[in-house]
């Protein structure tokens, strides 16, 4: 029986948890493949580190030729993350004839075009479930299982630190920073946490999405970002006498025939959508095809063995095509190119809260610039938690049009501040 011999380039966390499972799993993986599956070096830089599995020691090296030069091995799994150097070793990977698996979205979002386009011209399997959502399934399935459809939305939330900070602030009352703080303590947040709360992790994970949904690349930078520090438990309070939760979503939408909406920020979602029951640090994608409907997936989506879980059904995948002589079945789906909407374009309903004075004509003054602007009111509560506060619904309006409005109602005498504004999703 043929030999399939698989190198490692990192063995972080995901490396670790991806090795165990091959390893744990290793004799029914086989019979899977049909074909022997052996991983033989794993490039580290260091070697003396304490890893959290058992390994042969013999297998590490320094050396990242020793991997990327050595003609015996078919299958490079490239987990080092971030774009330098892991872009060079996938290209490199890749001319050398080898397949490629990788959990690394700023890669992905960044050099996808690059790197599939150099898969496609090898005929090789580049292969990238682990770089979204961990062990939730949903590049492949959107690649294949429901690529019959034509899909006109993909909308999620796939940052666990900020859905488990969100979850905290509305199921136990907590202020941002107190949960922040304690998701720092227990190892849920980074000691960092810029990529997650400002929702870089989240733009990078929709870019890569929407690339796939709509079969036209999405860049990173055309993708509008706002994390989740300016959601105060006040927020919270309002949304939920309203109907809605508050979650940090990532959201991905067709528009007419030729362009997108990608975007990512905090939204008010009713209680009854089934994103709303997605709490603590789990992961969720709602797709929206035209032939199948609504479909969900939900899980974990970060951690060793399930992000192990993806990587290793990658491995599985290619394994499989090598053995069938099949390899590069699946290229490049951005066959497309649509313009990506400005914000400016967006069309949806706004939760606004404003700090007023309590004199006579307050709310008069604040609807005068709203209609002015082209803003029709859907429900106004002054008599909210806080009597200095007033917090306003607006029907579905053009985004350019909400922020003129709120430019021109902070100059206003009653108004001492918009607290918030968030966008309400449907
Ligand atoms: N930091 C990410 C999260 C996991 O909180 O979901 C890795 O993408």
């Amino acid at each position: 029986m043929r030999t399939i011999k698989i190198g490692l380039l990192g063995f972080g966390n995901v490396g670790s948890g991806a090795y165990a499972l091959l390893n744990a799993n290793l004799e029914d993986i086989q019979r899977k493949v049909g074909a022997l599956v052996e991983v033989k070096r794993v490039v580290v830089r260091d070697t003396s580190k304490a890893r959290p599995v058992a390994y042969d020691p013999a297998l590490l090296t320094t050396d990242v030729e020793a991997v990327l030069g050595d003609p015996e091995i078919d299958v490079v799994c490239e987990l080092i993350g971030g774009v330098d150097p892991a872009h060079e070793y996938v290209l490199r990977a890749l001319r050398a004839g080898k397949q490629v698996v990788s959990a690394n979205k700023e890669l992905i979002a960044k050099e996808g075009e690059s790197i599939l386009r150099e898969a496609q011209s090898h005929s090789c399997d580049f292969l990238f479930e682990g770089a979204v959502a961990g062990g939730i399934p949903i590049i492949l399935p959107m690649k294949s299982s429901l690529a019959g459809n034509r899909v006109d939305q993909v909308k999620g939330i796939v940052n666990g630190t900020t859905n488990y900070i969100l979850s905290k602030m509305t199921l136990e009352g907590a202020e941002y920073s107190d949960v922040l703080a304690e998701a720092q303590r227990l190892g849920y947040a980074e000691a960092d946490p810029t990529s997650d709360v400002e929702g870089f992790d989240a733009q990078y994970k929709i870019a890569i999405l929407s690339s796939i949904a709509f079969t036209s690349r999405v860049s990173v930078e055309d993708v509008y970002v706002e994390g989740i520090t300016r959601v105060s438990q006040s927020d919270i309070r309002y949304a939920r006498d309203l109907g809605y939760v508050i979650k940090l979503l990532a959201v991905g939408t067709r528009s007419g025939t030729d362009c997108v909406q990608v975007r990512v920020h905090p939204a008010l979602i009713p209680q009854r959508h089934p994103l709303a029951s997605v709490n603590d640090a789990f992961n969720a994608i709602f797709l929206r095809g035209d032939a199948v409907g609504d479909v969900m997936f939900y899980g974990r989506g970060a951690g060793m063995m399930p992000t192990g879980s993806a990587v290793v059904g990658d491995l599985i995948d290619t394994c499989r095509n090598l053995v069938h002589g099949c390899t590069g079945r699946i290229a490049c789906t951005c066959y497309e190119s649509r313009k990506v909407l400005p914000i400016d374009d967006l069309v949806t309903k706004y939760y606004l809260r404003i700090s007023v004075s309590d004199c006579p004509g307050t709310l008069a003054a604040i609807a005068g610039v709203l209609g002015a602007n082209g803003v029709s009111i859907e429900s106004v509560r002054a008599d909210a938690h806080d009597k200095a506060e007033a917090v306003w619904v607006t029907h579905a309006v053009r985004e350019a049009n909400m922020r003129a409005a709120i430019e021109q109602m902070e100059v206003l005498p009653e108004v001492y501040s918009v607290e918030n504004w968030i966008r309400v999703e449907e």
